[in-house]
Formats: C-alpha cells, structure tokens, sequence
C-alpha cells in the first residue's frame, strides 16, 4: 500500500474513519441493554459513571459488566470477551481466583476491618521474603498510596524535598510525580484538577534512559528520592536501555538519595518483579493492584538498610500524625486475601505459564505487523504485552508521546471488542492471566490480524 504524510502510523485517515464508524455502530447494536441501563442512570454519576476514567475508554459508550471469570468478562447485553486488560492488572492473576475467593468468604465470617493485626498478617512475613525479597513492610490499600507514604518516609530521612521522576511516567494520583519536561525544564503537567502549587519546587523530571540528566539533576544535592518504574509502562512501553539500573543505583548511592522502585505493573515480569528477575536492587519497593488477586492492597518495603534510618528518623520527630496510614488499610481481608494469593496463585508455575502464552502473543502480534507491513512494534515484558502504533525501540517518555496514536488505537480496540477481545484502555496493553486459555491468545492474533487487513491492504 502507497503511504502518504497525511497518514497515521502508515493508516489512512479515510480508511481509519471508515473502520471507526463502522465497528462504533456494531458495538453499539449489540448492546441494546447497556444503552438503556446507562440512560436509565443518566443524572446519578458526576461525569455519568462512578470513577470517571470509565469514561475514557474508547467505545462509544462504556461496557456495563455483568460478571467476570477467569480471563472472561461479560457485559449485560451477554457479550462474552476474553479479558486481556484484567482492571488494567488489577486482576492479572485471573479474576477471582479461587484460592482468594475461599480465603475472602472464610474472612467473611470474622469481620472485614479491625485496625489491628490479624494472625494472616503475622503468618506472612516468610511469604512475603519468598516472593519479593529482604524489606521491612507496610500495607496500604492503593499503589498511589503506598508511593505516597514511602516518598514522606525518604524526605523525612534524607531531608530534602525533591522526587526525581521520568517524563511520561505515571505512579497513581501521586502530586510530586505530575511534572513533565518540556524544553528542558520540569514543569506541571497540563490538565491537572484544582492544582494551585507550582509542582517544580517538589520534583524534577528527566527523560528515562538518561543517566547525564539523572546525574546533573541529583548533584543539585536536593533531590531525596527517585521514583521510577523498572520499565515505563505507562506511556507506549520504553525498555531501559543497557546499564541503565546499574547507573541509576549507583548515582542514588553517591548522591545519597532513596531509590524507590515501582512494580505495580512489572509485577508481569515473574515471581518478585522486575527487580528480583534482574538483581535490582531499590531502597524502596512498591507493589499494588494484584498483589492481593485483586482485592485492594499495596505493599511498600524499605530495604532492611532504609529500615533502621526510619527508625532513627520516626524516633526523631515531634509527636502527631505522620501523614501516613488510612483507616482500613492492612485490615484483614486484605491479609487474607494477600496470603492466598501468595502462596496458591503468585507462584513460580503460574508465572511461567504467563509468560509461555505471552510470549506465543508477542509472536503472534509481531506476525501479523510483519505481514501487513505496518511501521509498528511489539514490546513485551514477562506477562505484560504491549503493540505500539511507530517503529520502535522507545527510548524515552518524548518518544513514547509521540508513538501514542489515539484516533487509530480507539478505532483498533473497538475493532477487537467487536471480534471478542478486550485490552486496556489508555494504551495498547494485554495482560496475561495463568487462566488464559491459548485459543483465547490465537483469538486476539487473529482479530489484530483481520483489523490489520483493512488497514493496510
Ligand atoms: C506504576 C504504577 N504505580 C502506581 C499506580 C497507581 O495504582 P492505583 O491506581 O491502584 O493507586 C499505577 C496505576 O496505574 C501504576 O501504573
């Protein structure tokens, strides 16, 4: 196919429309219930739905859920998907799984929240070793919140104010971590609701990969943390390029800075993360989403090092609140649910299960852009899939925006939901649960296929 500059990532803008509005009018006819459910509650939902990311999905209107299973998830209308957004990992281990949904209805009969250890807590230490290494622990209840609580804990330690993060990342509703560069300067990112401080003054953005503006920005001597992801993913996925880990941890050591790292979605790479599949090693680890099989759960450890500067730091300072903690964290749902899912589905079998499938997916994929001829990418990190619309290696967050192509992603997701296959929505992630079936993979290789034709050919 001959390509012009008015293309979009090789795709002509007719063809694009012509896809969008057709597969827009199939999804909405095969959903006459969901149509009827959502106007029946127009009026209640600020923003017509109870979080208001539901709406950024990029249907014509939102799915309105019946019941999810395994790697399956069915609307109202009975329309059955495989599910390869799972919550956008919330429920990458499969949804509900069994180990977690008997561990939630035997909790079930001796209460939901305390806010006092239960036996599940005080079993776990061993558990939590096993999975994911040496670290002194804390419970939240978000990944937001768990970066939130470690990052009070870095300043406190080291006394200075700034969090060094990545153009492009993202770390939850964290205020430090909105900032973008842009010619070179961190400033607030555009967009943010009710933002009335200049968020430059707390944190520093650099582009991922850069160890130079890592360095130049750590000798300020300001900075008491770097948040950063092992592997953006966030923004189209960036891999870190050779030596980039090594360098970040050593420019940490010798600026005296906290190296907080989060896994809430490189959990995907296998048992421990990133960071234990690659011998990083942070001050702070972060996890969340699935860490519980789903039920609302975030751990943050310090590094037994960081734990002993803690103590000394807590000891220190005046009495009050510490900024950190919310009621119903560590309450004993959680534990119980953290424990099943641990022991009986976080396991090394399942993690090499995952990525089996994953792996036949990245391939899949990458057949399919092959034969197309599509200036595309595939990217994959353990169970974590992901097809850019660009050429690739990305190396940066720069980068990444610039391989974001959301008029043709909308048109390619809703094409693939209207073919049986639903992936997350912000970018073009697929998650692999142990409950993904293989016919579910060639599902979706042939769906990106079929939409690929009338693309490109
Ligand atoms: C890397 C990372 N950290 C933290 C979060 C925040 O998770 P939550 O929304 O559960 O607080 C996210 C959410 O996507 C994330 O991708």
């Amino acid at each position: 196919m001959q390509t012009s500059n008015l293309d979009i990532a090789g795709v002509s803008p007719a063809r694009l429309a012509t896809l969008m509005a057709r597969e827009s009018a199939a999804y909405a006819k095969a959903r006459p219930k969901t149509i009827a459910a959502l106007q029946g509650a127009a009026g209640t939902y600020l923003d017509d739905v109870p979080m208001h990311w539901m709406k950024d999905w990029p249907m014509p209107f939102s799915m309105v859920i019946d019941k999810a299973s395994k790697a399956r998830i069915t609307d109202i209308d009975g329309q059955k998907l495989d599910d390869f957004c799972l919550g956008d990992t919330g429920s990458m281990f499969g949804h509900a799984p069994a180990p977690v949904t008997k561990a939630i209805r035997r909790q079930a009969r001796r209460g939901l929240t305390y806010m006092l250890p239960s036996a599940d807590a005080l079993a776990l230490g061993d558990l939590l070793v096993a999975r994911f290494g040496d670290y002194r622990w804390q419970i939240a209840t978000t990944a937001t919140d768990a970066n939130r609580f470690a990052l009070r804990v870095a300043r406190e330690i080291t006394k200075r104010r700034k969090v060094l993060v990545f153009n492009g990342c993202y770390h939850g509703t964290v205020d430090d971590a909105f900032v973008a560069l842009e010619d070179g300067k961190t400033i607030t990112r555009p967009g943010l609701m009710g933002q009335v401080t200049d968020l430059s003054e707390t944190a520093v953005c650099v582009e991922f990969n850069d160890l130079a503006g890592v360095e130049a920005a750590l000798a300020k001597g300001d900075v008491a943390a770097i948040l950063t992801e092992p592997v953006m993913t966030n923004s189209c996925m960036v891999l870190p390029a050779p030596g980039f880990h090594e360098g970040l941890r050593a420019l940490a050591s010798q600026y005296g800075a906290v190296l907080m790292i989060d896994e809430t979605h490189t959990i995907s790479s296998g048992l421990g993360g990133y960071s234990r599949q690659n011998g990083l090693t942070p001050d702070i680890f972060v996890v969340g989403k699935c860490v519980a099989g789903g039920m609302p759960t975030a751990l943050w450890g310090l590094s037994p090092d960081l734990a002993i500067r803690y103590e000394t730091a807590n000891a220190a300072r005046a009495s009050g609140h510490s900024g950190m903690g919310t009621t119903l964290s560590a309450n004993p749902m959680q534990f119980a649910c953290l424990r099943a899912n641990l022991s009986a589905v976080m396991t090394p079998e399942n993690y090499a299960r995952m990525e089996k499938r994953a792996a036949r997916l990245e391939q899949g994929l990458r057949w399919a852009i092959t034969a197309h001829k599509a200036p595309w990418h595939v990217v994959r990190v353990g169970a974590r899939v992901e097809f850019i619309c660009a050429p690739g290696p990305l190396h940066n967050g720069a980068e990444a925006a610039t391989a974001h192509k959301p008029a043709l992603e909308a048109a390619i997701h809703v094409g693939l939901i209207n073919r049986g296959c639903l992936i997350a929505p912000f970018h073009n992630m697929m998650l692999i649960s142990p409950a993904t079936k293989k016919r579910q993979i060639n599902r979706l290789i042939t769906a990106f296929d079929q939409i690929l034709s009338e693309l490109f050919d």
